[in-house]
């Protein structure tokens, strides 16, 4: 009987425990992505590429059909390093990878606003295993 007790105990904790996880899923719902416990500059990041970058790079870096994602091992540090990310925005970039077409220039972004943008975008890339 206690051991029963227990295991319905154990039941609705676990349970809670899902619940309570559940609505970052839901933010992410567009792609499996993980998205961790964001650091304050990440968090900061998140704002601006909202505005600048997700119209084509989605939502939690998932992709639309205007861009790629960046879950995706081209785009790790190795491969693209913090600096191809600010080349990116300032000059934009001739379509080479995919077949989305030429990414445009995108000078409203600010130097400080860029750096937390590339901290949130290796945060996610990081607690998705890229
Ligand atoms: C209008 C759509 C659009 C917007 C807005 C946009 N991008 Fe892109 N981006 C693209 C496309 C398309 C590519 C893929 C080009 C290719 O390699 O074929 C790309 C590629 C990139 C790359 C890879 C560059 C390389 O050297 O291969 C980086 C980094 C990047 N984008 C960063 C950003 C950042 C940061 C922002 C926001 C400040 C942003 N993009 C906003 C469309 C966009």
């Amino acid at each position: 009987m206690k051991k029963m007790v227990i295991t319905a105990a154990m039941a609705l904790v676990m349970g809670g425990a899902y619940v309570g996880v559940m609505p970052s899923i839901a933010v992410a719902q567009d792609s499996a992505a993980v998205i961790p416990e964001l650091s304050e500059m990440a968090r900061r990041g998140e704002l601006a590429y909202t505005a600048s970058c997700a119209s084509c790079h989605g939502v939690n870096l998932a992709g639309t059909d205007k861009g790629p994602t960046f879950l995706h091992q081209v785009y790790v540090a190795g491969h693209h390093a913090d600096m191809a990310f600010i080349l990116a925005a300032r000059r934009g970039v001739r379509a080479h990878h995919w077949r989305f077409g030429d990414m445009p220039p995108q000078p409203e972004i600010s130097d400080d606003d860029l750096g937390a943008v590339i901290t949130y975008i290796r945060e996610i890339q990081a607690a998705n295993g890229f």
